[in-house]
């Protein structure tokens, strides 16, 4: 494991450059960012992004014939844990990202929401391969992105870029505007060299930024304006996918739907498949047509909107989406008030075993200890990882999924059962799924 962040220069886009002095901040302008705050009442600022992204823009949609830009399959992330002293030894693992499976269409955008420190800029830092995985593989352009050498990932950077949460300390901030956004197109040879100060102002136009101010200075630019530079920046190389990890929870509320805005337009524009990292919900529902819910390095639910949005069926998207205003009404019937869910996100790196989010979970019972859920497809585009999947008041009362994993109710073995081959977690959907109601595996 590495974390190849270069001090100061900004000669790779895609590698993430930090600068003495700049941190990233660990709160960010939205709800569920800070660890305690999780669910914090009324006390949270609501972000309208209804009202203000929907006035021009409409949300993306969803293309279920597009195939994967990006498919990701059981990618791990342990980060060693040293002990102290002179001799420094390994003495755990932090499970960032532990198994998880997903597919970006091309041209489309998944979102990756949950909680801060579930693991989502590690994933993004994967798939940019600012960190070498533990384990599993990222499937871009027929290649595994997760073997490649990082010299065989020069030509891949190109086409996979990053846009960073902060953009305070994402852009150095003695270089101008015109060397951050021109040096990837020098490093990458993408236009003659008499020609990159013409790109550049045709870049710094597009992401709606005066293209003579090449010559100016981070400094010079407010939050919303330098995020725009670091757009700018990725967009330079016609990237793929861009992976955009908070990059609006560190602006003004007002100005995130700007920004978020640029993307959308951009998105459409160019065709540029997006993996959109936010610890909200509230936000990706606009701009992405298919979600992920992560919880403390496992994706506990992944499905298109509607099924997320309207249909959720694991207690934690249900828990955060109880928190997003104008869904909340929908999921939650007449309850109003905000599910809150007790105690803190247990550490990454002893989770607790079985399902990891048993200890906050209100309905965990005694299986959840004993089994990991298997993260079961239960529609077309809809996944889930709980043993009791259902809507809110309406869980099953028996695990759906003992028979499956060959255990009686309780999680003990079960001599009579086989557990099911068909519990292998993909990236993508079958065509054939469990059914919920008759809880057997069939097609629609
Ligand atoms: N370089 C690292 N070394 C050790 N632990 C790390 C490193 N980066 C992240 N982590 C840990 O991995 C977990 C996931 O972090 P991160 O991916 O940043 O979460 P998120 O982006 O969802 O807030 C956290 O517990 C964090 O402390
Ligand atoms: S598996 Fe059990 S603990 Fe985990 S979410 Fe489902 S009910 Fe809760
Ligand atoms: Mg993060």
């Amino acid at each position: 494991m590495s974390h190849r962040s270069p001090e100061g220069t900004e000669d790779t886009a895609g590698t993430e450059p930090t600068y003495a002095g700049h941190t990233e901040p660990q709160g960010g302008a939205v709800g569920l960012e800070k660890q305690d705050d999780a669910f914090p009442g009324e006390t949270r600022t609501d972000v309208k992004f209804s009202e203000l992204v929907g006035q021009t823009h409409t949300a993306a949609v969803l293309d279920p014939l597009a195939p994967p830009v990006l498919s990701v399959s059981n990618l791990k992330m342990y980060f060693p844990v040293k002990s102290g002293g002179v001799v420094r030894r390994t003495v755990g693992h932090v499970q960032a990202v532990d198994g998880i499976s997903f597919e970006v269409p091309e041209g489309g955008s998944l979102g990756l929401v949950g909680e801060s420190g579930c693991g989502k800029s590690t994933t993004g830092r994967l798939i940019t391969r600012l960190y070498d995985p533990t384990g599993g593989s990222m499937i871009f352009d027929g290649q595994d992105l997760a073997t490649l050498s990082q010299k065989e990932m020069l030509p891949l950077r190109r086409e996979v870029q990053m846009i960073f949460q902060d953009p305070y300390s994402s852009l150095n901030p003695r270089h101008t505007v015109g060397t951050i956004v021109g040096t990837p197109l020098r490093v990458h040879n993408m236009v003659p060299k008499n020609k990159v100060l013409d790109r550049v102002q045709e870049l710094l136009e597009v992401v709606g930024l005066n293209p003579e101010h090449y010559n100016r200075y981070p400094n010079e630019f407010s939050g919303g304006q330098r995020q725009r530079i670091g757009i700018a920046r990725a967009l330079a190389l016609q990237p793929k996918i861009m992976v955009a990890d908070e990059p609006v929870s560190a602006l003004d509320v007002s100005i995130q739907a700007q920004v978020i805005n640029l993307m959308q337009d951009l998105q459409k524009e160019f065709g540029i498949a997006f993996l959109f990292i936010a610890h909200d919900l509230a936000i990706v529902r606009h701009f992405c047509p298919e979600v992920a819910v992560m919880y403390l390095g496992k994706i506990v639910e992944i499905g298109d909107r509607e099924s997320i949005y309207s249909h959720a069926r694991h207690p934690y998207t249900q828990a955060l989406l109880s928190a997003v205003p104008d869904v909340k009404q929908a999921v939650i019937g007449g309850r109003r008030e905000r599910i809150r869910l007790e105690g803190d996100v247990p550490s990454p790196i002893n989770p607790p075993s079985g399902c990891r989010f048993r200890t906050r979970c209100p309905i965990a019972q005694e299986i959840c200890a004993k089994h990991e859920p298997p993260l079961l497809q239960i529609g077309q585009r809809h996944k889930v990882a709980c043993h009791f999947p259902g809507e809110i008041g309406q869980h099953p009362t028996e695990p759906l999924t003992a028979r499956l994993l060959g255990v009686d109710n309780a999680g003990s073995p079960d001599p009579g059962a086989t557990p099911s081959k068909d519990l292998v977690t993909k990236p993508g959907y079958d065509d054939t799924w469990f059914d919920l109601d008759t809880k057997t595996f069939g097609r629609a």
